[in-house]
């Protein structure tokens, strides 16, 4: 990429921020509906204090807009210094969004004068990460101002559905079959951008499996719910059934049931639960369930990388994932889970300095997920992506796909 495309790289990424928040109103922008959800106006200003802190910092750009925003707007870097408590981010009525905007463009303007002069490797390559880094808080924003408008005693839409939302068919094909042995994964960090902890590249022995072609239907979960699911001990991991026990899950979140008939909130607002829609916003602990009731279970994350292989990575934004006819839904429809642990790979190695927590100081008690969302910005996902929460994890858009042993 050379520093014309990373300019304009740089403004598309920012505007699709500006964009993505430009329906909600400042009070929509400062809710944070439970401590995992973040408000949006305070990821348009975190995305905006990386690039302040991380790139802009070290050069003659440097001056801060707002001394207060390194501890405000500070996420989790301990090196950084200390930070406001992450579950309180909704108490923050100031800044205000309108002011988030001025922080915005001042950093923006920074940042472009800065990509039109002489950028060394290493601001590039910062330069870069925060583009990711963003792109990941666009995800963000969009699963956590589901969550707010789902509150609302009104629940109300973040937009209309479109109204040409039918999707093209296409057959997901056989299921890919995997004969085993000793594969590789990870990324090849040779060409384009990937995040440290899909490297290094390296060997994994792989035992006989099969990958089912398409991911689990609501239909079916709606046949896994009323077979009693959500109350056979028998079917879920000790931790699961504590949480259904006490959370009282009975269905996927936003799910409720009226007259017998199944409706889900979606940021298109309340609706129907359509049967080929894949099933969404289920944590790992309904996803392990189904796969018992089912007789399967859920890949790891490397068969899943290695089944993907033959997939395409080009699928459309859109606000909630395509029906399970558009294809083998690998990538752009649900993030799936596997049943790998989140751990470095072997030869792993964290950046130097703040930077370096960024992935890999999480790499304990969360689950990987692979192939990225209907919500996940284009292009933005790969192969070998690996995305990671704890087992009970639900207001991502979460799904899966079955697995079965060929031996
Ligand atoms: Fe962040």
């Amino acid at each position: 990429m050379d520093d014309l495309e990373l300019d304009t790289r740089y403004c598309d990424v920012r505007s699709r921020t500006e964009a993505l928040a430009a329906p909600l109103s400042p009070e929509d922008q400062t809710v944070q509906s439970m401590p995992d959800v973040s408000p949006t106006k305070w990821h348009r200003a975190h995305t905006t204090w990386f690039f302040e802190r991380f790139v802009l910092a070290d050069t003659k750009l440097g001056q801060p807009y707002d001394p207060a925003f390194d501890f405000l707007l500070n996420s989790y870097y301990e090196q950084v210094g200390p930070r406001y408590e992450r579950s309180r981010r909704g108490h923050v009525a100031r800044p205000g969004a309108a002011e988030i905007g001025r922080y915005r463009v001042d950093v923006d303007t920074r940042m472009r004068q800065l990509l039109g002069g002489d950028l060394d490797q290493h601001l590039r390559d910062l330069v870069v990460l925060g583009l990711n880094h963003e792109q990941q808080h666009q995800e963000l924003l969009l699963m956590d101002i589901k969550h707010v408008l789902s509150q609302h005693p009104q629940p109300v839409a973040y937009a209309p559905r479109p109204q040409d939302d039918t999707q093209r068919t296409s057959d997901a094909g056989a299921p890919r079959v995997i004969e085993g042995g000793i594969c590789e994964v990870g990324a090849t960090g040779r060409t384009g951008f990937c995040f440290d902890n899909e490297l290094p590249r390296h060997r994994c022995l792989v035992e006989p499996v099969t990958i089912d072609p398409r991911l689990v239907r609501c239909d079916e979960f709606v046949s896994f719910i009323e077979d009693g699911g959500y109350a056979r001990p028998e079917l879920w991991l000790s931790e699961g059934w504590a949480a259904v026990t006490s959370l009282g899950w009975r269905a996927p979140l936003y799910w409720s049931n009226e007259d017998g008939a199944w409706r889900r909130f979606t940021l298109f607002g309340t609706e129907a639960v359509r049967p080929d829609d894949p099933v969404t916003h289920v944590s790992y602990f309904e996803a392990d369930a189904f796969a018992r009731w089912r007789g399967a279970r859920l890949p790891t994350e490397f068969e899943w990388e290695i089944a993907a292989a033959s997939s395409t990575t080009d699928v459309p934004f859109a606000l909630e994932p395509p029906s399970t006819a558009s294809g083998d839904g690998f990538y752009g429809s649900v993030w799936q889970w596997t049943q790998s642990a989140y751990a470095p790979y072997p030869g792993f190695r964290a950046a130097p300095g703040a930077v370096g927590e960024y992935n890999g100081k999480f790499m304990v008690n969360q689950q990987v997920l692979r192939g990225g969302a209907s919500i996940t910005p284009e292009g933005h996902t790969r192969p070998s992506y690996r995305n990671f929460y704890p087992a009970s994890a639900r207001w991502p858009y979460t799904g899966l796909r079955l697995a079965r042993d060929a031996r």
